[in-house]
């Protein structure tokens, strides 16, 4: 106890240490190396008996741990689908660890409200009905999973079971979707519905989007009295974008539940040059989307929106006398997957009120931008093979001589770039996703002089 509270105190002393060693990692992003291929390990140590105390581990993390971080939150970390972090939601994030608030139940903290209020202006920044109900959830893997948990109780109600009190059961359930994202397959895993049990929609040519044509025709030739049909609103490779209206039609023809994940490509919306490519979202049954990735907030961001909160609510609530309170305001702990949960809504609040919808749609066009930039580098260079061009963000391309992977190794062994892996059609090449609000143009240039030089080597 004396030791805590002595901890306390060094903390409170440290407190400037901390900040300035932070602002320096800040201010040097630009300079540090954007990946370490090869992940450095922690030297060992034992798990001492008696801690060491916060001061020691101070020093101990500024020499043992901080060399081996990665720019990630960096301008030119390309990598999967990856945001930066804005000042504002950084705040957030702190006061969240310092508040550390539960959200779980009502009537004793303002964070309940203050979630509420972020999710309904997610839908104002989204353009969607703000009858919507949801919650933050991880990421976007998870509010996958609530879409899935969600379309699963659907499908059992539709065959007389309560899913979520009784189990699977007999139920039967199909689910059809052109392009999922990995994530999608993983929670199909997780659900008990099988990750290669997915009826495959065919794509439209040259495309990752879904011939709605072939959908029709599977829905109607399907014997399964329950169906789901998981649709794209930003493919992770081509950036394509499933026709959400057409497919919202054959869904309530079909009674299938339609989940739309739009972890990144639902940012999109708020250009509105792309606005179309979303129209018909408003009647999804459930929808993905993601605040880590284009909303530029710390790690552990997600979010997931349904027209059906009482379908949300009987999937999550589960009764136990210490947890029954009778408030105005709903319980998040009705609304996503734990019990307890950290206050994800505070570094949201921050940025939205800091930036506003107008700062938000900067971050979007500029990063299009910048991919487009790119894009057409790539093709007019002798030494790259542009796969498709980029309609967001994301840009697929391959060298044109030697293998991708190599190159790819190769770049993000240079440590002033870093970008994924990617197939396009079952071509491998190499992935570049623009999504953080620090890149600039300056940076597509390095980028692509880091590129020429892996490429004459
Ligand atoms: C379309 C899509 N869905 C889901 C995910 C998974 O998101 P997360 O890593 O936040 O769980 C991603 C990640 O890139 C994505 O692009």
């Amino acid at each position: 106890m004396d030791a805590l509270l002595q901890d306390q105190q060094a903390l409170f002393a440290l407190q400037e240490d901390i900040m300035a060693w932070s602002a320096s990692w800040l201010r040097q992003l630009d300079a540090r190396p954007v990946a370490h291929p090869g992940d450095p390990l922690p030297p060992p140590r034992p798990l001492p008996t008696t801690g060491l105390g916060l001061p020691a581990v101070w020093q101990a993390f500024k020499q043992d741990l901080a060399p081996g971080f990665n720019a990630a939150p960096g301008p030119r970390y390309l990598g999967f689908v990856t945001g930066g972090v804005t000042p504002a939601s950084l705040a957030g994030d702190w006061l969240t660890a310092v508040l550390d608030q539960n959200v779980a139940s009502t009537g004793n903290s303002i964070a309940t409200g203050v979630e509420l209020q972020v999710l309904d202006w997610l839908c104002q920044l989204l353009d969607l009905p703000s009858s919507l109900a949801g919650s933050l959830t991880t990421g976007a893997t998870a509010a996958n999973l609530l879409g899935m948990v969600c379309a699963r109780q659907h499908a059992g109600w539709r065959q007389g079971r309560d899913v979520a009190r009784d189990g699977l059961g007999g139920v039967a359930i199909e689910v059809f979707s052109a392009t999922p994202h990995a994530s999608s397959l993983k929670v199909l895993g997780l659900v008990g519905l099988g990750r290669e049990q997915v009826v495959a929609v065919p794509c439209l040519p040259d495309s990752e989007a879904m011939d709605v044509a072939a959908l029709g025709s599977l829905l109607a030739g399907s014997s399964a009295p329950g169906k789901i049909v998981i649709a794209s609103a930003g493919t992770v490779t081509g950036t394509d974008f499933d026709d959400l209206a057409a497919i919202a039609a054959l869904c309530r023809a079909h009674h299938a539940w339609l989940h739309v994940d739009g972890a990144f490509g639902l940012f999109s919306r708020l250009d509105p040059s792309r606005r179309e490519w979303t129209a018909g979202i408003e009647q999804a049954d459930s929808i993905t989307c993601d605040a880590h990735k284009w909303l530029n907030v710390p790690y552990d961001c997600g979010i997931f929106l349904t027209r059906h909160a009482e379908v949300l609510q009987q999937c999550c609530s589960v009764s136990a006398p210490y947890l029954d309170q009778d408030d105005a305001l709903p319980a998040l702990m009705d609304r996503g997957i734990e019990q307890s949960r950290r206050f994800r809504a505070l570094p949201l609040w921050f940025n939205l009120l800091a930036y506003g919808r107008g700062g938000v749609r900067q971050w979007v066009e500029a990063n299009c931008d910048q991919a487009a930039r790119l894009a057409a580098w790539l093709e007019a260079s002798a030494d790259f093979e542009l796969l498709k061009t980029p309609k967001l963000n994301v840009v697929v391309f391959r060298p044109v001589r030697g293998e991708a992977q190599a190159l790819l190794q190769q770049l993000n062994a240079g440590g002033e770039v870093f970008m994924t892996p990617g197939q396009w059609r079952g071509k491998a090449g190499i992935r570049a996703a623009f999504s953080n609000w620090r890149t600039t143009d300056a940076d597509v240039e390095r980028v692509c002089r880091a590129l020429a030089r892996v490429a004459g080597a």
